[in-house]
């Protein structure tokens, strides 16, 4: 497979799996919360699927198109390594859904570079929060679910958030 072709069923199942959690979630209160703000495309996606939930993003910079930037309120911009523990320390396990999308495409620099990350998601997490990641989250409390038909093995994954 071409990487146009990879690139395009990444999109496809992004999309279907944003479609999938943001209904998922209709019945619980709780914060948004969009891990890798990037170019915006998934941030402007939650936020057209959910416009009535508080939703939140985090990147190192601002780098989103414009039509996709959020309101300075609703950006966390720094290291997520620092900005999700003070996140924590000022609204608690407050999550109901977290989108994470911090990869860089690289499974093999992602577990190195990205190995505090799942520690963190769990500290955000409201109990039975919805958590989908494009990575691989290994954490006690992050119980892995199935995933909606149609989301290849291996593109993407989603857990629940357990109670302690
Ligand atoms: C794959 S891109 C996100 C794509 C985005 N969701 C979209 O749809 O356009 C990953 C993003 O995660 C961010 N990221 C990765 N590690 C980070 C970290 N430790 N702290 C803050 N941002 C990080 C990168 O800066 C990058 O913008």
């Amino acid at each position: 497979m071409s990487r146009l072709d990879s690139f395009i069923r990444r999109l496809e199942a992004q999309r279907r799996i944003l479609d999938w959690a943001a209904k998922s979630v209709t019945n619980s209160n709780g914060l948004v919360l969009e891990l890798g703000l990037g170019n915006g495309r998934t941030y402007d996606h939650l936020r057209e699927i959910l416009p009535k939930r508080e939703i939140y993003a985090f990147d190192r910079e601002a780098r989103a198109n414009p039509r996709s930037m959020p309101p300075e309120s609703a950006l966390v911009l720094g290291d997520m390594a620092k900005t999700l523990p003070d996140f924590v320390e000022r609204h608690g396990r407050s999550a109901a859904l977290i989108h994470v999308d911090a990869t860089t495409g690289v499974p093999e620099r992602d577990r190195i570079h990205l190995a505090w990350l799942p520690e963190h998601v769990a500290a955000l997490a409201q109990d039975d929060a919805l958590i989908i990641s494009g990575s691989n989250l290994e954490h006690p409390a992050l119980v892995a679910v199935s995933l909606p038909d149609g989301i290849p093995e291996g593109r993407y994954f989603a857990y629940r958030r357990a109670a302690p």
